[in-house]
Order: structure tokens, then C-alpha cells, then sequence
């Protein structure tokens, strides 16, 4: 594995691939939810292959009334892995509410005091331990002007609960806000990018001048990710050209994940993954070298239709 220096996130090492466990607490992905111990072992298996940066979130979980199951799933695998929890870069996410309605789950966003300051705390209290950064998962731009979501955030660090904090699903004004709003100390930016979605360009250059970690999310497509080659098809095209020059196989999907560490130099893509397969797939991704030639065609190849949740892109 190859790591990053990026201290503003965190003093331990970033690797250039991540681990997303939020597939791990969703009963799509196996049973309702799978099993705790195979749940255990594939984040071991990804901490072992070097995916050392792991990223949760308090809203990760089967359903409502099982809110938090990501973050405890997370905290016991971080600390009975082997390496220990120096070894290991954990993000987790607040500032979205899910809760138990008449007819299914009810979700909301909440950037205000009374919710950030509990919820962190007990995001740190499921985990077993302060993350090394805690961020806003999503914005309410309806409740106040972001500036003041930002001291909202910030008071969760001033107040002891966790050392760095960050932003996810944001625009470039609001990165400039929060960035002007903390003093040049936000910890990392965590939007979606694949080949699907790559609307970001701005905010991924802004965040490596300024060596903020940017975590792409979903970044094979989620539920299209064993597709991903037919849908984006030069990604294909440049996997069967590298398998060729390279005597072994090479697939679209870590084509995918190498074109998105390559496209910005504190980008670090968030892979969820469910088995050892798929882990060992997204860490060998991180030995792959494209060429600028091969970067040049995949940059220019059709996007697909937008983000995976357009409901939320407000
Ligand atoms: N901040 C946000 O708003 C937000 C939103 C969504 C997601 N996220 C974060 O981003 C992480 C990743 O997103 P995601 O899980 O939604 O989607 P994803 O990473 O785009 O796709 C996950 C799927 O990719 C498959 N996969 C992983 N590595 C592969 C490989 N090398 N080759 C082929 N298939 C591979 C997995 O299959 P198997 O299941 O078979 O292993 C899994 O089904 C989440 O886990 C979560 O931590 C954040």
C-alpha cells in the first residue's frame, strides 16, 4: 500500500484507498444485517491489505431502531485488529437524523447545537474511542447560513469531544466557508466521486493545494459497481490494456479506483466492500500506474447521469 501525508485528518498514515463499511450494516448486501463476526473478518481482511483509513457514519445501520450498528461494528473491529488503533485512520459522520415513523424510517438533517454535541458524543461512545475526525455528513440549507453550521461543528472540537472535523456533500462556497470559518483547519471533505459522478473537479483541486483529504464516496457506483466496466466502457478498455502489458488480470473497477487516487493529490477513494474478493481487488488497485495517456481518455470519457442519491443533491 502506498500512504499519504495528510495531517490535517490525522497523524497516523493515510493509505491512497480506503474502506467504506457502510455496505456491512445494510441488509442488501446480505443477511438482515450479516453476520457480526464475517463483518469483523472483512474489515480485518481490508485493515491487513493496507485499506487502513476506515469510514463510518452514526446514521449506518439496518434500520432505525438499530441506529449506530456501523460506528459499533467499526469500534470492535478497530480494536481488536491486530495492528491496533494506532494502525488505523477512522472518520465518522453525524448531522443526519433517522428515526422511527408510522410508515418506515424518518431522515432528516440537523446542523444545529443540541444535536451536534450529543451525537458526537455518542458517535465516540459506540466507536470505544475518538476518531480521528468526526464530519457533518450533509447540510440543512434550510436551518441557517452555513457559517453558523460551521461553529456549530467547531464547538464539538473546542468542547474536547474530537480533535479535527470536516464536511461532506458540500459545494465549493461552502468549502471556502468552512474553511474561512475554522481557520484553515478543516480535516477532510467527503463527497461522491466515480465514474459516474464527477462533478467535483473544483473542490478536489482546492482540497490538494491546500492538502485537505478528500474522500470520494461510492466511488464504483454502489449497486452498479459489478457493472461498472459495461456502463463506462473505456474504463474496460484501459483494464484489458493494462492486463496485456502487465501479464495479470486488471479490472475497470480498480482501473476506477487508481483514476480516482490519481485525480487529485489528497484523494482517497472510500470503497465499501462486503468480501475478502472484492478487498483484495481495491488494494492491489493502489500498485496500478496509469499513463497520462490512459488518464487524458478516461477524464475524457462519458460521465454517467448524475449522483447516486439525486434527491439529496441540494
Ligand atoms: N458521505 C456520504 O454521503 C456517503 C454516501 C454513500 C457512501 N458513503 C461512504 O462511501 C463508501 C463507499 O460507497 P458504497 O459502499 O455506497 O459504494 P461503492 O464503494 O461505490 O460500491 C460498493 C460495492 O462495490 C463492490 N466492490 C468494492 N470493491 C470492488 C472491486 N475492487 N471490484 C469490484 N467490486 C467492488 C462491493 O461489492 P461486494 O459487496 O461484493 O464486496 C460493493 O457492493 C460507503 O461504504 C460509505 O462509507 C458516504
Amino acid at each position: 500500500m502506498r500512504f499519504l501525508d495528510l495531517p490535517l485528518l490525522s497523524p497516523r498514515r493515510v493509505p491512497v484507498i480506503g474502506t467504506g463499511a457502510m455496505p456491512l450494516s445494510d441488509p442488501r448486501h446480505g443477511p438482515d444485517p450479516m453476520d457480526r463476526d464475517t463483518a469483523i473478518a472483512v474489515l480485518h481482511h481490508a485493515f491487513d491489505a493496507g485499506l487502513t483509513l476506515v469510514d463510518t457514519a452514526d446514521i449506518y445501520a439496518p434500520d432505525a431502531q438499530r441506529f449506530g450498528h456501523n460506528e459499533e461494528l467499526v469500534g470492535e473491529a478497530v480494536r481488536t485488529w491486530s495492528g491496533g488503533r494506532d494502525g488505523i485512520v477512522v472518520v465518522t459522520k453525524i448531522g443526519i437524523t433517522r428515526t422511527v415513523g408510522a410508515d418506515g424510517d424518518v431522515w432528516a438533517r440537523d446542523g444545529s447545537l443540541d444535536h451536534l454535541l450529543p451525537a458526537a458524543e455518542a458517535s465516540v461512545a459506540r466507536l470505544g474511542f475518538e476518531p480521528d475526525a468526526i464530519l457533518l455528513h450533509r447540510v440543512n440549507r434550510e436551518q441557517q447560513p452555513f457559517a453558523h453550521t460551521v461553529e456549530n461543528l467547531l464547538q464539538v472540537r473546542e468542547r474536547g469531544i474530537v480533535t479535527r472535523v470536516g464536511i461532506g456533500n458540500v459545494h465549493l462556497d461552502e468549502v471556502e466557508t468552512a474553511w474561512d470559518v475554522s481557520g484553515g483547519t478543516i480535516a477532510a471533505i467527503e463527497n461522491e466521486r466515480s465514474p459516474r459522478y464527477r462533478d467535483d473537479a473544483e473542490i478536489v483541486g482546492w482540497a490538494g493545494e491546500r492538502g485537505v483529504a478528500y474522500l470520494a464516496w461510492s466511488p464504483l457506483g454502489q449497486d452498479h459497481a459489478s457493472r461498472l466496466g459495461e456502463l463506462y466502457p473505456e474504463f474496460a478498455v484501459v483494464a484489458a490494456e493494462l492486463a496485456a502489458s502487465l501479464g495479470h488480470d486488471v479490472t475497470a473497477q480498480q482501473v476506477a479506483l487508481a483514476w480516482l487516487s490519481a485525480s487529485g493529490s489528497t484523494l482517497v477513494p472510500i470503497p465499501g466492500f462486503t468480501r475478502a474478493a472484492t478487498v483484495d481487488s481495491s488494494a492491489a488497485a493502489a500498485d496500478l500506474v496509469l499513463s497520462p495517456g490512459h488518464l487524458a481518455r478516461l477524464d475524457a470519457s462519458p460521465a454517467g447521469p448524475g449522483s447516486m442519491y439525486p434527491d439529496d443533491e441540494d
